[in-house]
């Protein structure tokens, strides 16, 4: 299927360490899926959902102990410990190649190595690059030839050139003779999640699910893409894409960066509540951006599906997502239905009698054991989107407006707010948090920060990272066609603890503001922090009771910032002389403004 001869010997070497019973060079053919999948259900991996209900959709559990992305078992390994920095756990390359040859020894015994040719970004695109997984797990090929442009094609564009290898077992050999379990895995403390950023490798073991297993996803894409835009002048971020038009027909781009489990999909796929204006959706996760000729950012969704969260989930909160994953779909740790269709918690109607749980129980509501696992997911085919934009797999990008940062924050944040220029959007990208409640696991409850909505994803120094933007920033071709930046919090509360804001739809009457930022057309208030909007210029014509919630959802209280100032001072310690002097100076510039307030 190729005559790359590198691609070839690599495939060779790999299969006589991992001894799989067979190899399979995946051509992303429809033919090949379906066998996959008819494997799968025979073997009670999968079922088949109801045709008539959710056609070409199956529905898996995984093991109790691999339902989510691992951080703690992922790591950075850069020549230098200081190259991964503070935020990632680091490993000697040498050291990590060691133990993990040692367990890949064997490792596919009584399985087939999938070869997994594919591409991040639309194939031939300039931005787009190409990897190949290796991999023992069926579903995984199954997901990845939804996620990504995946099989010969792939191949076919690559030729003799370069390719980002990545090797992915679930870490469980079979003896002869011996059943295979359900969903096959190795112990939490087993599982490794690797990255050697210099030479462009990825080596995972011992997990099936989602980005510890679709390595196109985080571990390419963001860690290891990361450190390929820092050599290489351009940027790899955990954003969203959408484009938004104005009910005079003029349209803009804008990305978004989020924290995980924050609303990215929400707002990727958002229909708007403001007659007039539409949204078309880019992409829900990624983006890849680089400057063009005409000195304009330009993003490309690198991903070609959606693997969003299922909970919560339903036709009020997100139809564009329920009507993606209405067929060709993957469904993983959501409740089963006796009929043969998906159910979950928030979908918008009750669990029919008989649902199965993702431990596979029948669900019974008064347990308090939900139906499907909080990171139930859906795997669906970003063309089957509605508000998909025409443009999504131009390969040469969208041109990007704004930028937008946000997080979880009952206080603090105003509801909106606009960055002076670049480099104080770069301080604003960088103090980005989340609150945690004391529930999550291993967490200490407060206000989280995760810069840029890339903690778990920054595959070098944070520091260096931030320094990369604002190079960014000093190199582009012409300032005044960068992006402006801004932040926005769907989420700040009343001291009862009431959601001021009522999200979802309406938050195009805050992206409206935005793209009127972006033109010029809209005043704002210049305070300590940024440009607020002044009190009536955000559009909230016809919605009940939010009126009176706007002077707290726009306010900038001194308190309140001296409060975050004294956090920001402890989380920038964390990068010590890493620290670019422009962000240092960022700090002491709002200082200042507030003292002044
Ligand atoms: C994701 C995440 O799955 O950010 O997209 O965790
Ligand atoms: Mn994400």
């Amino acid at each position: 299927m190729t005559s790359n001869a590198k691609l070839i010997q690599w495939v060779k070497e790999w299969a006589e360490l991992c001894q799989p019973d067979a190899i399979h060079w995946c051509d992303g053919s429809e033919e090949e899926n379906q066998k996959l999948l008819d494997l799968m259900v025979a073997s009670g991996m999968a079922v088949k959902l109801n045709e008539s209900k959710r056609p070409g959709s199956y529905y898996f559990q995984s093991d109790p102990s691999d339902v989510a992305r691992v951080e703690n078992r992922t790591y950075i390994c850069s020549e230098k410990e200081e190259d991964a920095g503070p935020t990632n756990n680091w490993r000697d390359p040498k050291e990590m190649k060691e133990t993990l040859r040692g367990m890949y020894k064997g490792c596919m015994k009584g399985r087939t190595m999938y070869v997994i040719p594919f591409s991040m970004g639309p194939l031939g695109s300039k931005i787009a690059h190409i990897g190949v997984e290796l991999s023992d797990s069926p579903y995984v090929v199954v997901n990845m030839r939804i996620m990504t442009r995946m099989g010969k094609a792939v191949l076919d564009v690559l030729g003799d050139g370069e390719f980002v290898p990545c090797i992915h077992t679930v870490g469980a050999p079979l003896e002869p003779g011996q059943k295979d379990s359900k969903w096959p895995c190795a112990p939490i403390d087993n599982k490794y999640i690797s990255h050697f950023p210099e030479t462009n490798e990825i080596w995972t073991y011992g997990s099936g699910y989602g980005g510890n297993a679709l390595l196109g996803k985080k571990c390419f894409a963001l860690r290891i893409a990361s450190n390929m835009a820092k050599r290489q002048g351009w940027l790899a971020e955990h954003m969203l894409i959408m484009g938004i038009t104005n009910p005079q027909g003029v349209k803009k781009y804008i990305a978004a960066a989020f924290p995980s489990a924050c609303g990215k999909t929400n707002l990727a796929m958002l229909i708007p509540t403001i007659p007039g204006w539409k949204v078309e959706t880019v992409g829900d996760d990624i983006a890849w951006m680089k400057f063009g000729a005409d000195g304009r950012l330009y993003a490309i969704n690198p991903e070609a599906g959606f693997f969003g969260v299922a909970p919560f989930t339903s036709m009020d909160t997100n139809p564009n997502a329920m009507l993606s994953a209405k067929a060709n779909t993957i469904f993983t740790n959501t409740g089963l239905t006796p009929d043969g269709d998906i159910w979950w918690e928030g979908i918008g109607y009750d669990a029919p009698a008989g649902t199965i749980t993702w431990t596979n129980e029948v669900y019974d509501k008064a347990s308090g054991k939900p139906a499907a696992h909080p990171n139930a997911r859906f795997t669906s085919p970003a063309y089957q989107c509605p508000a998909i934009d025409k443009d999504w797999e131009n390969p040469a990008g969208v041109p990007i407006s704004a930028i937008l940062f946000g997080g979880r924050r009952p206080g603090t944040l105003p509801l909106v707010y606009q960055a002076f220029d670049w480099n104080h959007g770069v301080f604003m990208g960088s103090i980005v948090g989340s609150e945690v409640t004391a529930a999550a696991i291993g967490l200490k409850a407060g206000v989280r920060r995760d810069p840029f909505a890339m903690l778990p994803f920054c595959g070098y120094h944070m520091g260096d990272y931030f320094g990369h933007w604002i190079k960014i920033g000093e190199t582009a071709p012409d300032k005044a066609k960068l992006p402006k930046i801004f932040n926005v919090n769907w989420f700040r509360k009343s001291p009862e603890g009431k959601f001021l804001w009522p999200g979802y739809g309406d938050n195009i009457r805050v992206l409206k503001w935005i793209f009127e930022r972006t033109e010029g057309t809209v005043e704002a208030n210049e305070t300590a922090i940024g440009f607020v909007p002044k009190a009536d210029s955000v559009d909230i014509s016809g919605l009940d009771g939010v009126a009176e919630n706007m002077p707290a959802l726009l306010k900038v209280d001194k308190n309140d910032w001296d409060a975050e100032i004294e956090l920001v001072k402890e989380h920038y310690a964390n990068f010590g002389d890493k620290l670019p002097v422009e962000l240092k100076a960022q700090f002491d510039g709002l200082v200042d403004r507030l003292k002044k307030a």
